[in-house]
């Protein structure tokens, strides 16, 4: 997968700019605010459907105007491929892929893919479970697009369900029951099936993983993921889908009292979380500064592994500030690995990249940017 050009109009603070990407490094490098990571978030609208900074569509509209628009041209085995995006203050947005307007964001997310690595990533290793959930699922939904419309349809159904048992004395018992015994029948089945998913990637994801840090440490560093769901035992998530279904359906069913005590669901693949080990020792407790970076950095490399063994091409790597805090070693190992990939990475000190001959650099001053 290549990305080939994009052009921003009133995105954050750039007013308009085209970029010409080369197939292999490209550096964006210039002072704080200047609008760095502004291109890597407008470039990852295109394979994640929105921005990863969590912010509201609007406000990622140039302060002043009232629309931006985002297109890319990338490049895949079979074609060449344009996407829009256009956002408006006062309208929904237009999403555009060859000319045709989409409207399911399922059907725009998976045709451009790139694996995004930035600072807040290091939380995937020490944060809140969800952080560790939201970057699986969105790996897993740029190659399976399946696997994303059953996220979807999860969230659908488990709002429903928690809107049943927060509003609980507003039914009868008996349509109270009925009610809860359909959405958590609909439940399980999509459950089952998200933490089969998941557990799986993580297996493979893994395996790389564990690679790509014993190499950087030079054979120091051992780590290693452990699955954690409603179903897990002492050997992980087992049992065939239908099995797994129906031990998440009788999970809920039995908990229900605890469910409408809670006011929320207990149960189901929304819980889910992994446990990364250092040698034994959870990173969550004990990892270094530098070692959660290194640990975020092998996700991401992994990821792309898996992304060429699905498609067979890999993705375009965003990386936004991703040497600050390491040591010289690994941040070599790094820009060895992402050596013959497509990269845009962003760096405040260009020295970072004094290695890399050939890179197309670019610099950033205030919104505006210079080819160099
Ligand atoms: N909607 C917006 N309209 C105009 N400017 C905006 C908007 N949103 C953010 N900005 C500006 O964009 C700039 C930040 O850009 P960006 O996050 O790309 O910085 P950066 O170069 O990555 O900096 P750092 O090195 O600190 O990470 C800030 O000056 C901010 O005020
Ligand atoms: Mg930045």
């Amino acid at each position: 997968m290549r990305l080939q050009f994009a052009n921003f109009e009133n995105f954050r603070n750039i007013e308009s700019f085209s970029f010409d990407f080369s197939p292999g490094m490209n550096i964006i490098y210039g002072g704080n605010a200047q609008g760095k990571t502004n291109v890597i978030e407008g470039i990852y609208i295109f394979a994640g459907g929105k921005s990863f900074r969590r912010a509201r569509e609007k406000d990622t509209i140039k302060f002043d105007k009232s629309f931006s628009s985002l297109n890319i041209s990338y490049a895949d085995e079979k074609r060449e491929n344009k996407m829009s995006v256009k956002y408006f203050r006062e309208a929904k947005k237009e999403c555009l892929i060859n000319g045709v307007k989409i409207r399911k964001m399922s059907e725009f997310i998976g045709n451009f893919k790139a694996v995004l690595f930035c600072p807040e990533h290091l939380a995937i290793v020490k944060d809140e479970p969800s952080v560790r959930r939201n970057f699986i699922d969105s790996a897993i939904s740029q190659i399976k697009p399946a696997y994303l419309g059953t996220l979807i349809e999860y969230e659908k159904i488990l709002e429903q369900k928690n809107a049943l048992l927060r509003n609980a004395e507003d039914y009868t018992e008996e349509a109270f029951d009925k009610t809860y015994e359909v959405l958590s029948e609909r439940l399980a089945g999509d459950a089952a099936y998200i933490t089969e998913v998941r557990e799986k990637y993580l297996s493979i994801l893994f395996g790389h993983v564990k690679n790509f840090l014993s190499d950087m440490t030079g054979g120091k560093e051992n780590v290693s993921c452990e699955y954690i769901s409603n179903l897990s035992s002492k050997d992980g998530v087992t049992g065939k889908r239908e099995e797994n279904a129906k031990r998440y359906f009788e999970m809920i069913m039995a908990g229900k009292e605890r469910e409408k005590g809670a006011k929320t669901s207990i149960f189901g693949s929304h819980r889910d979380d992994f446990d990364i080990k250092l040698d034994s020792n959870s990173a969550k407790i004990f990892a270094s500064q530098g070692q959660q970076r290194s640990i975020a950095l092998a996700l991401k490399l992994a990821e792309g592994e898996i992304c060429r063994e699905e498609t067979g091409e890999y993705p375009v790597f965003l990386f936004d500030d991703v040497l600050s805090e390491l040591d010289r070693n690994r941040k070599n190992y790094i820009l060895s690995r992402l050596d013959g990939k497509q990269v845009i990475v962003t760096s405040c000190d260009e020295a970072d990249f004094s290695d890399c001959t050939g890179a197309t650099k670019i610099y950033v001053e205030n919104g505006k940017y210079f080819y160099r």
